[in-house]
């Protein structure tokens, strides 16, 4: 351990996303859209959907297994296994699940929440966990299904959203690679979007009355999303690259939650970094969520796009609100 604790690497990455594919043009037969709004106002193109013997726990242990191949370690190795997800198979948690499906019975496991921010809160978790010396190896997952929870009558957010899974492994390292990071909340904000609980009172006896209900589609604000991300995402990246002893010119690669084109656009611009170094898939999966920062790491690892020792600053941004930014060097 050095005097700031043990160092961090990111080692592994991998992803997966259901083979079912929904493009604009179909979607146009379900709301009054068309290929050319969604395309000029988000850059999306087509998303994965989870078909019906899909589960959330069945593609984030596919992502899962993939980041542990890559990084060389066996599911047994693993100390603690993060997932950051908002749709769950389970409200009690899906974690655990994975880790049965996994074989890694030494590994603790549990859920996490915070929506599109999810991954970067989860990297920061578990990096607390390896920086204390707590765990050697950590497996963290970013995986959604909002698809479960979009109103599908509702042009303004059904249009946006995709399903998949994405996840590294995170290892004690002689040297660090875990520079710096930022993490933000705003729930004055929170109603602006929302997968809210709606209830009806019940009652169960005389003078004790309970909510029951369930959880409703999801609600945006669209205008206030969008102005809150390419406000607060600059200035959060600033801070985390601050922290990291780092300016914007430094930097490799922008790894920015896949929300939309625009505001991707919008934020490099704001920090002047060039649009080469922005890495972007969302044409392809749409906004998968918890999934979308590590979908769009292991894509571009696997194209040999990033290298080892290349600094990346990653940033999600979405509901609670919530919002944060990491800065690491991909490799040991
Ligand atoms: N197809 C065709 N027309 C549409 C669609 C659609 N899919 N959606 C909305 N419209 C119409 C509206 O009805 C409206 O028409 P009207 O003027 O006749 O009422 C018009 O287009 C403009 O609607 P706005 O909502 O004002 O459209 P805006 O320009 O704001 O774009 C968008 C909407 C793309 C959602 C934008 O607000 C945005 O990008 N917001 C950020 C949202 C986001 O990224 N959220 C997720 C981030 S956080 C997270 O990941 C959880």
């Amino acid at each position: 351990m050095n005097q700031l604790g043990a160092g961090i690497a990111i080692t592994g990455s991998g992803s997966a996303t259901p083979d079912v594919t929904l493009d604009n043009d179909r979607l146009s037969q379900i709301v009054e859209t068309s290929d050319e709004w969604i395309a000029s106002r988000t850059g999306i193109r087509e998303r994965h959907l989870a078909d019906v013997q899909d589960s959330l726990s069945a593609i984030a242990t596919q992502a899962a297994q993939n980041a542990i191949a890559m990084a060389g370690i066996a599911p047994t190795d693993l100390d603690l296994i993060l997932l950051a997800t908002s749709t769950p198979d389970d409200l009690f948690g899906t974690a655990c699940k994975i880790q049965a499906a996994l074989g890694a019975p030494q590994a603790v496991a549990f859920d996490m929440t915070a929506a599109c921010s999810g991954f970067v809160f989860g990297l920061v978790t578990a990096a607390q966990f390896i920086r204390t010396g707590t765990y050697k190896n950590v497996l963290l997952i970013g995986a959604d299904i909002l698809s479960r929870w979009v109103d599908w009558s509702d042009r303004r957010t059904c249009v946006l959203f995709g399903d998949g899974a994405g996840a590294v492994v995170l290892q004690a390292n002689e040297s660090d690679r875990f520079l710096g990071f930022e993490l933000r909340s705003d729930g004055t904000l929170n109603k602006s979007l929302q997968l809210a609980y709606d209830s009806q009172p019940t009652e169960l006896v005389d003078g004790i009355t309970i909510n029951q209900g369930t959880y409703q589609p999801i609600t945006m604000n669209g205008k206030e999303i969008y102005r809150f991300a390419v406000q607060k995402v600059p200035e959060v990246i600033e801070k985390a690259l601050f922290r990291s002893n780092l300016t914007t010119n430094q930097i490799d690669w922008l790894l920015l939650h896949q929300a939309n084109q625009r505001i991707l656009d919008a934020v490099a611009e704001r920090l002047k970094i060039p649009g080469e170094k922005v890495l972007s898939n969302l044409a392809r999966y749409g906004n998968t969520s918890a999934a979308s920062i590590p979908l769009a790491l292991d894509e571009a690892v696997r194209e040999g796009k990033i290298k080892s020792g290349d600094a990346i600053v990653a940033s999600g941004f979405g509901a609670g609100l919530t919002w944060g930014a990491a800065v690491f060097q991909w490799g040991k």
